[in-house]
């Protein structure tokens, strides 16, 4: 399956899906990677040999142009899958109709606690003994969409949002991997609100 990965950040999450793919077995490449600012995630694609699109918000007179722009670069690309990597943006509606249902998100928490862009330090502020990582669809909501894999991972008494961000982050990469793989081979059945990755292809 051929992957575009979108990130904002540090990229430690695409870093992952860049080893995991280097395999030939792994049953996804990354045809391209998004970006909507200067981010260590662009210099890693980069220095892999893979294309990089960059497509800030700020270039854009308003959120629909920049939403149709950055559907257009990644449908350039003939993605099967679309995959956010910690892309701290909102996917918009010309994005969604585009690619719905084949677009994969993670979250370090365990939704439906703790969405948005804080979701670690909500979960510390909020006292939760455990927390951790889910992989799930984009819908239009602000991470809503139908789940594909949860793990749960501990608080530990004297964490902080970095280092318990960290410990999440260890459960997210080998998640978003095993997830993108499993997709990819398997596919989606949606049933309604819920989706699942089936055991065999039928
Ligand atoms: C991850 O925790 C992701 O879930 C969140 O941002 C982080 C990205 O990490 N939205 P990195 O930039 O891939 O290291």
């Amino acid at each position: 399956a051929g992957l575009v990965v979108l990130a904002s950040g540090t990229g430690s999450l695409l870093r992952a899906l860049i080893e995991a793919a280097a395999d030939d077995a792994y049953p996804a490449r990354i045809r391209a990677v998004g970006v909507d600012r200067e981010c260590a995630a662009a210099e890693h694609a980069a220095a892999a040999g893979i294309p990089v699109v960059r497509i800030p918000a700020g270039d854009y007179p308003d959120r629909a142009a920049w939403d149709r722009a950055l559907a257009d670069s990644v449908a350039g690309y003939l993605p099967d899958l679309v995959v956010c990597a910690g892309f701290m943006k909102l996917l918009g509606p010309t994005f969604l109709d585009r690619f719905g249902g084949r677009i994969i998100n993670t979250h370090p928490a365990l939704l439906p606690s703790f969405p948005g862009a804080h979701g670690v330090r909500d979960a510390l502020a909020y006292g939760v003994r455990v927390t951790g990582s889910t992989v799930h669809l984009v819908d239009s909501g602000v991470d809503t969409g139908p789940i594909l894999a949860q793990e749960a991972v501990p608080v530990h008494p004297d964490d902080d949002e970095p280092t318990l961000h960290e410990r999440i982050k260890i459960v997210e990469r080998r998640l978003l991997v095993d997830v993108v793989a499993a997709v990819a081979t398997r596919g989606i059945v949606s049933d309604g609100r819920k989706a699942v990755i089936p055991d065999e292809r039928v």
